[in-house]
């Protein structure tokens, strides 16, 4: 049994009368511990394959399972529990909290996934974590006095500092530049390997998907190609 799979995940929406589905029954499995790619032309349904996998919209049918437990039939509160614990999030931008520092936005995530560590240990967490993306020097930094990858690199630490099982990352380094982007994907990389952490990545650089240990290509909300690497 694996640990997070999709089995004929489909999405429609209602356009005035009509119907319209965006997936068209999506199978996939994540490979433990490694980067999945999920890539395609805007508008294939990336983003809301996506959504759907890390329980932040609902699927129109299909099944979901994490850890052997179906997602799709879950309860909001035990679903709101495994996004909060299980799983990890980073998007296009770093979406920061502007009046708290670099140290305070993890601990905050982690207050937020109700961190079993005591505040010690929590304390120690945050400063491996912050040397590790070489931020710790600017632990009391705001954001808005930190660049655009420094951004990014806090943004990947706050996804992975409660120690998720799945990370879902929606195009995270769209914002950057090539040279900024292969250091928060080589980031994720080396997080993904250290921690096992699963890794479900939308992005349509194909320059990113050297980074990536399977790649499945989507089309108009179906899959043409899968392929471990
Ligand atoms: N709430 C919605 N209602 C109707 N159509 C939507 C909605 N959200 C997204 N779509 C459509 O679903 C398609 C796939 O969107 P998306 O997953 O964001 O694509 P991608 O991330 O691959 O660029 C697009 O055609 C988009 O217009
Ligand atoms: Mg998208």
């Amino acid at each position: 049994m694996s640990l997070f799979t999709m089995k004929n995940v489909q999405k429609t929406f209602a356009h005035e009368e009509v119907e319209e589905q965006i997936l068209k029954g999506i199978d996939i499995t994540l490979p433990e511990g490694k980067i999945t790619a999920l890539t395609g032309a805007s508008g294939s349904g990336k983003s809301i394959l996506l959504t759907i996998a890390a329980g932040l919209q609902t699927a129109s049918g299909g099944q979901i399972s994490f850890e052997q437990q179906e997602l799709t039939s879950m309860r909001n509160e035990e679903l709101r529990q495994i996004r909060a614990k299980q799983f990890g999030f980073i998007f296009q931008f770093a979406h920061l909290v502007p009046f708290l520092t670099v140290q305070e936005q993890l601990d905050l995530m982690l207050e937020t996934a109700e961190s079993p560590l005591s505040k010690q240990a929590q304390k120690k967490e945050i400063k491996q974590v912050l040397e590790l993306i070489d931020m710790w020097k600017r632990k009391d930094a705001y954001p808005a006095s930190l660049s655009g990858g420094e951004k990014q690199r806090v943004a990947v630490a706050r996804a992975i500092i409660h120690s998720p099982k799945v990370l879902f990352a929606d195009e995270p380094t769209a914002s950057l530049d090539s040279k900024r982007s292969e250091e928060v994907m080589q980031l994720i990389q080396k997080l993904s390997k250290e921690r096992n952490i699963t890794v479900l990545m939308v992005t349509h650089d194909t320059d990113m998907l050297q980074f990536a240990d399977h790649v499945v290509e989507m089309r108009d909300g179906k899959i043409v190609q899968d392929k471990i690497t």
